[in-house]
C-alpha cells in the first residue's frame, strides 16, 4: 500500500486533517475529522474496556500469575514542576540535534541517514531526509555533488552501508553533506534539546512560575499511587490506567501522525511484588501483543521485539516493543506502537527519596548535587506498601505497558486500506477502495439506504435507522445511485449496509451487504437490530 493513497483518503473522507490547515498548517499537529474522531474514540474505548472496566478482578486471566485489580485515573496535563525534575525528564529527556548553517534547518542527528562515498579523490558523507529509497536518493545527491552523470555512477566508490549521523564522529562533520545543503561541513556539533514544552503558570510570568506540559501520562499515576491506595481497597498486585494528551517538542515530527508534537497515550502502571515482577512483565508483554491482533492487526506486519540485555537499564529485567511495519518505513523496518517496560522500583523510590541516578550500581542511589545534597528532592512521602496479610512492607515493582492512541489509530488505518475489484451500478468491474476496519473500531457500524427516494422506501429506511441509532453510530443516506452510496461507506470502513428496496414493501425484508465479502442476504425488518447485534459482537 502506498502511503500517499492513505493520506489522501484520510483527508478526502475526513479521518485526519492538518491542524490549522487554512493558515498553512502547523508541523507535528493533527486534527481528527468526523470519521477519525469516531475511530480514535473507539480504539481508546476498546482499550479502556479491555484493560480496565471489563477486566475481571476476581479470576486470574490466562498467563497471569494471579488475579489482579485494575482502576483508572485522569490527571492534569500541567503538574508540579518538581515531578519532572525527580522523574529525570528535566535533565535527561533530550534528543541530540544538529543545525545546518547553510539551510538553517535543524535535525535530530539519529534520524539523518547517510553513506560514505569517494570520488575524484575526495571522501564525503552524503545524507538524505528521504523517507523511502534512501540509497537511491543518496546516490542522486552524490552524483550531483561530484558533478557526475547517472551513467558515471560506477565512479562512486561506496564505503560501507547506510548509517545514521549519530554514528559519525562530529570531528568528521567537515566531510558531511547535510540533507538540504550544497556545500560540505555545514553541520554544527550535536547539542542536547529538551523535548518538554515549557509554559508559565499565573500572572507574574517569572521563571519561577515555569511549568511543563506533560511528556507522558505515567507520572500522574506514580504521584497518585498513595491517593489510590488510601481511597480504594486495591491490594498489590494491581494496575492504574490513564489515557490522555502528552506533548513533546519533537525536533523532526514526521510520517503523518507517527511522530507528532501533541498526541495521546494509553498507559498502565502495574504494581507488583518484586519476586513476581518478571512473571508479570511476561504476562503484560503477551497480553498487550494479543490485544492488537484481536483488534485486527495481522501477525505479518506486527512484531514483539525484546530489547537486548545491553539496551536495558540495569534496574530493569526486561523491555519489549510492539512494532508495526508501517508502509512509510523502508522494507524490513518497524515503528514502535507500544513499549512494555519492567521499571523495578525506580519511579516510586524517586518520588519518595529524590531523583535516583539510573546508572548507580548495584543499588540505585539518589543523585547528589555539588553541595552533596539530593540534586532534585523527592516528596518525602511514604510510597511503600504494607501487605496486610503477610505484614511485609516493600516498595512495589512496576510493569509499564505504554501505548500511543494516535500510533495505534494510524496502524489500524494502514492495515485497513485495501483496493479490490467490485461491480458498479452497471455491472462493470471497477477498482474499489475499502477500509477493512474491525467492526469494533469502525466509525460507522451500519448505513441504511432506501433504494430510491419514493414509494414509501425512505419512511421504512428512516424507521430502521432510528431503531439502530439507539445502540450504534449508524448513517442514513438517500442521495445518488446506490452503488455510489456503497462505495462511500466502503471508504469509511462501514461493515454493513442495509437497503430498503421494492421487495421490502411486499415481504418486509431488507438486504444486508457485507463490506468485505460483498455478499448480500435478506433479513426481516424487525430482525435487523438482532442481526446487527450478532455480527457486531
Ligand atoms: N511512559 C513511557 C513512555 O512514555 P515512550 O516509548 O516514550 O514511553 C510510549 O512512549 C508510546 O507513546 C510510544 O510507544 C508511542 O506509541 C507513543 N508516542 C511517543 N512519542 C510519540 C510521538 N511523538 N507521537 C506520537 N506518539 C508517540
Amino acid at each position: 500500500m502506498e502511503m500517499d493513497k492513505l493520506v489522501s483518503l484520510c483527508k478526502r473522507r475526513g479521518f485526519l486533517f492538518q491542524s490549522s490547515e487554512i493558515y498553512g498548517g502547523l508541523n507535528g499537529f493533527w486534527d481528527y475529522g468526523p470519521l477519525g474522531v469516531e475511530l480514535k474514540r473507539n480504539i481508546k474505548e476498546a482499550w479502556w474496556r479491555d484493560m480496565v472496566t471489563g477486566h475481571d478482578d476476581i479470576e486470574a486471566p490466562p498467563g497471569a500469575p494471579e488475579a489482579y485489580e485494575m482502576c483508572g485515573l485522569d490527571c492534569t496535563i500541567i503538574m508540579h514542576p518538581q515531578v519532572w525534575k525527580v522523574s529525570g525528564h528535566y535533565d535527561l529527556f533530550v534528543d541530540k540535534m544538529v543545525d545546518c548553517t547553510e539551510s538553517k534547518k535543524r535535525y535530530r542527528y539519529d534520524q539523518v541517514p547517510g553513506r560514505w562515498v569517494e570520488a575524484k579523490g575526495q571522501k564525503v558523507f552524503v545524507t538524505t531526509l528521504a523517507e523511502a529509497n534512501h540509497e537511491q536518493e543518496i546516490e542522486a545527491r552524490a552524483l550531483k555533488f561530484f558533478n557526475l552523470r547517472a551513467k558515471d555512477a560506477a565512479d562512486l566508490a561506496w564505503q560501507g552501508g547506510l548509517v545514521s549521523l549519530a554514528k559519525i564522529d562530529p570531528a568528521e562533520y567537515v566531510k558531511a553533506l547535510a540533507p538540504e545543503a550544497k556545500a560540505l561541513g555545514t553541520l554544527t556539533a550535536p547539542r542536547d534539546f529538551n523535548l518538554m514544552f515549557k509554559t508559565i503558570v499565573g500572572a507574574l510570568g517569572t521563571e519561577e512560575d515555569a511549568a511543563f506540559l506533560r511528556p507522558e501520562t505515567a507520572q500522574g499515576i506514580f504521584v497518585n499511587f498513595k491517593n489510590v491506595l488510601d481511597s480504594s481497597r486495591v491490594r498489590v498486585p494491581f494496575g492504574i490506567a490513564q489515557m490522555g494528551k502528552s506533548f513533546r517538542n519533537e525536533i523532526t515530527p514526521r510520517n503523518f501522525t507517527f511522530r507528532s508534537r501533541e498526541f495521546e497515550q494509553m498507559e498502565i502502571e502495574f504494581f507488583c511484588h518484586p519476586s513476581s515482577s518478571l512473571q508479570w512483565y511476561q504476562y503484560w508483554r503477551d497480553r498487550r501483543f494479543r490485544w492488537y491482533t484481536d483488534m485486527g492487526l495481522s501477525g505479518e506486519r506486527l512484531q514483539l521485539r525484546e530489547h537486548h540485555q545491553e539496551e536495558l537499564s540495569h534496574y530493569s529485567r526486561g523491555t519489549a516493543d510492539i512494532e508495526y511495519a508501517f508502509p512509510f518505513l523502508p522494507a524490513g523496518e518497524y515503528g514502535e506502537l507500544e513499549g512494555i517496560a519492567h521499571r523495578g522500583d525506580f519511579d516510586l523510590r524517586s518520588h519518595m527519596e529524590g531523583k535516583l541516578d539510573p546508572n548507580s550500581k548495584p543499588e540505585l542511589k539518589v543523585e547528589l548535587g555539588e553541595d552533596g545534597k539530593p540534586k532534585w528532592k523527592g516528596s518525602g512521602k511514604d510510597l511503600t506498601y504494607r501487605d496486610d496479610i503477610t505484614n511485609e512492607r516493600y516498595t512495589p515493582h512496576v510493569i509499564e505497558p505504554s501505548a500511543g492512541a494516535d500510533r495505534a489509530t494510524l496502524a489500524f488505518l494502514c492495515e485497513a486500506y485495501h483496493e479490490d475489484q467490485a461491480p458498479d451500478d452497471k455491472g462493470e468491474m471497477q477498482t474499489r477502495v475499502v477500509m477493512k476496519l474491525h467492526p469494533r473500531i469502525a466509525p460507522i457500524k451500519a448505513a441504511v439506504f432506501p433504494l430510491v427516494k419514493k414509494d414509501g422506501m425512505p419512511e421504512v429506511a428512516q424507521k430502521i435507522y432510528r431503531e439502530l441509532k439507539k445502540r450504534w453510530n449508524v448513517f442514513y443516506d438517500e442521495k445518488g445511485a446506490v452503488g455510489r452510496r456503497y462505495r462511500r461507506q466502503d471508504e469509511a470502513g462501514t461493515p454493513y449496509c442495509i437497503t430498503v428496496d421494492g421487495q421490502t414493501l411486499q415481504d418486509q425484508t431488507v438486504t444486508v451487504r457485507d463490506r468485505d465479502t460483498l455478499k448480500q442476504w435478506r433479513v426481516k425488518v424487525e430482525e435487523v437490530t438482532a442481526e446487527l447485534a450478532g455480527r457486531l459482537s
